[in-house]
């Protein structure tokens, strides 16, 4: 596939109204994508497990417009309100999609929008926002083009949730999904994300992931911001060829179901990656004294117990605790006894590997 496969060539059913609704997970990334060129394109591949609780829900309403017009026309709503601070990131996700989807400036939407984890909890919205709203753009393509074929329609989703946020497009499917060209996965592209194909041992089946809410704060350092220190970064190119040898040594970890060889795997790439914001010019530090105690007591609780209960880190100080199902009630224990004082007001959130977005049907 490239990206000429994604622009329509037959859209020939008309539409003049009508809504859409789909929920999106969130998912959490085990290597890690921490840099891009041109167009969204990652510098390295990275594979994340899909979520299950952590959901955004989005309906786009759409009318067709009495006539041609050269702007595009749209509101966004939060959980029932206006929210025009979200609205130039929209304007900026039709600007860069709209040769796929050429249909956009024909319409009037209204994007309404919520989430199941608390908006300001540092968790990132934009995975399961844009991927939500990327499906709902798709489902009116569908309609346009009825013989639309399924894969096509979640590549062509996933392709369009990258546009918008290049970890968005991990969300639209579960359980393990990979992004970016890597030379031992078969079908694996830097254009949208793919189920990963090879085996996956039962010891990874409904993995689990209990997020520590450490600091709810707004994120000092956008994302974009962070990639863009990538680019003149002295440590990129070890960097990016390390993550390419995580990725095939997860291949082989998935199949064995050897959880110490996956905790060292993904404890390093969570480390890596703020090592590389810790490194890059200028340098930032997104973790808080409390990420490094919860991080610190979890050396400790394996130690003693034997148990595999691990953590990787998004680009923030809140901490995501990957654990089997089968240690789920000694590790919740753990958990909730030694590691819920380090989050602000004791708030976590119980989530773990799900099967992908879905439409909502409206009654
Ligand atoms: C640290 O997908 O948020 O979570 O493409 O600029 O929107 P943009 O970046 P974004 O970056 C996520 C980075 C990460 C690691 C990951 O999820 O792979």
């Amino acid at each position: 596939m490239t990206e000429k496969d994604f622009v329509p060539k037959d859209l020939s059913e008309e539409i003049k109204e009508g809504k859409t609704t789909w929920q999106s997970p969130s998912n959490i990334a085990l290597v890690k994508y921490w840099g891009k060129k041109e167009n969204q394109v990652p510098a390295n591949p990275s594979i994340s497990f899909t979520l299950n609780s952590c959901r955004t829900t989005t309906t786009l309403a759409y009318r067709k417009r009495a006539k041609k017009a050269t702007d595009f026309d749209f509101e966004v709503y939060f959980e029932g309100e206006r929210k025009e601070s979200f609205e130039p990131k929209i304007q900026e996700f039709f600007q860069r999609v709209e040769q796929y989807l050429p249909f956009l400036k024909d319409f009037s939407f209204y994007i309404d929008t919520s989430n199941t984890f608390p908006h300001s909890s540092g968790i990132a919205s934009s995975a399961s926002g844009m991927s939500a709203l990327a499906l709902c753009l798709m489902d009116l393509e569908k309609m346009m083009a009825p013989q639309m074929e399924k894969n096509y329609f979640l590549q062509k989703a996933s392709f369009l949730a990258r546009l918008g946020s290049g970890s968005a497009c991990r969300s639209i499917e579960g359980n393990l999904v990979v992004w970016g060209k890597h030379r031992n996965i078969p079908g694996s592209s830097d254009l949208f994300g793919v189920k990963y194909p090879g085996e996956v041992h039962d010891n990874f089946r409904n993995y689990q992931d209990t997020i520590l809410l450490v600091d709810k704060g707004e994120k000092q350092v956008s994302s974009s911001l962070g990639h863009g220190l990538m680019n003149d970064h002295p440590f990129a190119e070890n960097r990016f060829e390390q993550a390419h040898g995580n990725l095939n040594k997860l291949q082989e970890i998935f199949r064995s179901g050897n959880l110490s060889e996956f905790i060292k795997v993904v404890e390093s790439e969570a480390l890596t990656l703020h090592a590389m914001m810790m490194t890059s010019q200028p340098y930032f530090l997104l973790m808080k004294p409390n990420t490094l105690a919860i991080i610190n007591s979890i050396f400790s609780f394996r130690k003693e117990t034997g148990l595999h209960l691990c953590f990787t880190l998004d680009a923030g100080a809140n901490v995501h605790l990957l654990y089997p199902e089968y240690e789920k009630e000694e590790t919740l224990e753990f958990i909730k006894a030694e590691l819920l004082e380090y989050c602000e007001k004791e708030q976590f959130i119980l989530d773990g590997t799900g099967d992908g977005a879905e439409k909502v049907e409206l009654a």
